[in-house]
């Protein structure tokens, strides 16, 4: 027997379970052999599960050579991603719901929205994209709620042939703009507002502001969803709703090369501004497919959850395109765990009789803490399967998880994977692969995972490893490069470890081969399952008039997995005051978003540096973390004192 079947500790799936999963332990054995023995003939016949307008000849053409890096998937291949998604599902699901859209407000009826309907305002929205001017290679910034017409958009640009980069609708006018600017956008898809928990958040008013920094060019359309007034600029500003309504219900799709780019996606890196990863459409798709069909071991009639916003990956590939590509049932929810109460997911899922939920640890953990009587209100035998991405799960949420949301009958699929990667890297597969709390477990068909020594790059050849974790060789739904800067793409990721894509997380490897994700070693931190450079919250302090130098840390927290540490110091005669803090917190907000707020800021008089003027993170980490016995060697500091006012004015005493 395999040994992933024998693995210590860890829990199987029913045999009802693996009776019917897509794929069994033999299975994911065999299939994993051959996908790396022989990619080629592994992915020629994976890539079947789309459709080509025009077949691919060649599969994979790639390198990860320092200074030569390149990857093509089905290079020669033509397809249409959002005929993909929809048109092909026409002759045998178009009475199918395909998205099931939960709005805020639980006493707004859910509206189910059929493939039919689905491909016809896709449609219609193209049509009013092409109507403002977009054509095949355009780019087009979405910065919309969690609403229906975020898939029309997203499919629109698709079936056009446009590139589409989505916002998510938490980041501030300034990181808007920056986006509009960096991919060039023609056109911005925005709506009057976004509820969110009662609440209602000005996307309008922040792209009024955005754009008076981008281009007179750029076009606004606008989503009149809760309809309260905004401002309007004729001529700019257009009423998309009403446009859709007066186009033509059908719009034939443009038929693009395998390697056109879809998407562009903006995420944090360790260094300067976000960065903007691009995904293209043929490699991507069957990736996306794949992945989602076998990892949640989705079957037709599921009504699948996934309850991330499509301004992260996570939305892109398992709200919309991975669950449309195999013709599912998606769910797309616009509002929050907690609203109206700390029941609404569990309410969701048994109101829409869900088979697969897909959720961050980090909203696990603060589920946990409200108490079990929200879970038990509500009927969740629908559930089949439970998954959690974005971040490390910790095993007594992994515990509660399993216990009371899956009541000891539902695998879990801890899925580790990064906005780079276009779908999940390391992960059970629930039919075959045994969990264990806290580990992504093994690979995903086609991935080679190495466990590398960070000091000097040594392979780990051992069963049991611990290291930094990269791969081996190129996957299709990998990222290509960055927007506009390819030697940025080879310099963040192919050129620490030469000849991997290094991840810039940590890990170790069991005695059973499981991986076990540690975190990110570089100045990534994540903040309830969001990334945020740390380099990005300095710039946004220091762009403050009374902030003369910032370090940003994270350190352990509870529900967030990690927060944000600010050391700050204020210019020469400036006072730290309360208010002062406050005013702070509330500046990094509108510099990037709410999610960037750091949780502590502490007045730092100097930040420990070396002789050469480098910031010794590794000491800020620590006394960040209250671990300040072990700071290790402080002796290359220009001046050793400073450390130990921080230590004495820490803002983190356990
Ligand atoms: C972290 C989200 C542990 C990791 C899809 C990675 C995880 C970063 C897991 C990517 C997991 C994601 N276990 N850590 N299952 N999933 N991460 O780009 O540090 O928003 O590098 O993509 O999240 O975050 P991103």
């Amino acid at each position: 027997m395999a040994d992933t079947a024998q693995a210590t500790g860890a829990y199987t799936a029913s045999a009802d379970f693996i009776a019917k999963a897509h794929i069994d332990a033999a299975g994911y054995e065999r299939m994993y052999a051959a996908s790396v023995a022989d990619p080629d003939a592994f992915w020629r016949e994976e890539g079947q599960r789309i459709d080509w307008i025009k077949d691919y000849a060649t599969v994979k053409n790639s390198t990860f050579e320092y200074g030569k890096v390149s990857i093509k998937w089905f290079e020669d291949g033509t397809l249409n991603v959002s005929a993909n998604c929809i048109d092909r599902h026409m002759a045998t699901r178009a009475n199918q719901t395909a998205i099931i859209w939960e709005p805020d407000d639980p006493k707004v009826p859910a509206l189910h929205i059929s493939y039919a309907q689905l491909l016809e305002q896709t449609c219609r929205m193209a049509n009013v994209l092409k109507a403002h001017g977009v054509q095949k290679g355009d780019r087009v910034v979405l910065y919309l709620p969690m609403i229906p017409e975020a898939a029309y958009a997203m499919l629109a640009c698709a079936r056009i042939g446009a590139i589409h980069s989505v916002v998510f609708g938490g980041f501030s006018p300034d990181a808007l703009a920056n986006r509009i600017n960096d991919s060039e956008a023609k056109v911005v898809i925005t709506a009057d507002f976004a509820p969110r928990g009662g609440k209602k958040t000005a996307l309008k008013s922040n792209t009024d502001q955005a754009l008076l920094h981008c281009k007179d060019s750029v076009k606004c359309l606008v989503v009149k969803h809760t309809g309260d007034q905004t401002h309007w600029t004729e001529g700019r500003d257009f009423d998309v709703k009403a446009e859709m309504a007066a186009a033509k219900p059908y719009c034939a799709y443009t038929e693009v090369g395998a390697e056109d780019p879809l998407f562009i996606l903006y995420t944090s890196g360790s260094t300067g501004k976000p960065k903007g990863v691009v995904h293209t459409s043929g490699g991507y798709l069957v990736y996306a497919s794949m992945t989602h069909k076998y990892t949640f071991d989705y079957h037709d009639g599921d009504v699948f959850w996934c309850t991330a916003d499509v301004g992260w990956v996570t939305g892109h590939s398992y709200i919309v395109y991975g669950p449309l590509a195999n013709g599912a049932t998606t769910i797309m929810f616009e509002g929050v765990p907690t609203y109206p109460d700390a029941g609404r997911f569990w309410e969701v899922c048994a109101k829409h009789k869900v088979t697969q939920f897909y959720t961050a640890p980090t909203a696990i953990r603060s589920l946990m803490g409200m108490g079990t009587e929200w879970v038990e209100k509500h009927d969740l035998s629908s559930l089949r399967l439970l998954g959690t991405v974005g971040e490390p799960i910790n095993p007594e949420a992994w515990n509660w998880y399993n216990v009371n949301v899956g009541k000891g009958r539902c695998p879990i699929v801890d899925t580790f994977w990064q906005t780079e990667t276009g779908g999940h890297l390391i992960t059970p597969l629930p039919g075959a692969i045994p969990q264990k709390p806290g580990s992504a477990t093994k690979p995903f068909f086609g991935i080679k995972p190495v466990v590398l020594d960070p000091a000097n790059a040594a392979l780990q050849t051992a069963v049991e490893a611990d290291g930094v974790l990269c791969i081996t060789d190129s996957w299709p739904g990998m990222m290509r490069t960055l927007w506009g800067d390819h030697a940025r793409f080879e310099e963040a990721y192919f050129s620490q470890y030469r000849g991997y894509y290094f991840t810039g997380d940590g890990c170790r490897r069991d005695g059973d081969g499981y991986y076990w994700i540690t975190g990110r070693v570089d100045d990534v931190i994540n903040v309830s399952g969001h990334r945020m450079g740390t380099a990005e919250v300095e710039s946004a302090l220091v762009a403050h008039a009374q902030v003369a130098e910032a370090a940003v840390v994270g350190y352990p927290h509870d529900i967030k997995g990690q927060g944000i540490y600010a050391y700050v110091t204020l210019m020469r005669g400036v006072e730290p005051t309360e208010a002062l803090r406050k005013e702070l917190e509330a500046w990094v907000r509108t510099e990037i978003g709410p999610i960037a707020k750091p949780d502590l800021i502490q007045w730092a008089p100097g930040l420990p540096k070396t002789r050469s003027g480098k910031i010794m993170r590794r000491i800020l980490r620590k006394i960040a973390e209250n671990d300040f016995g072990a700071l290790g060697d402080t002796s290359t500091l220009a001046d050793p004192s400073v450390v130990d006012d921080l230590i004495a004015n820490r803002m983190n005493k356990a």
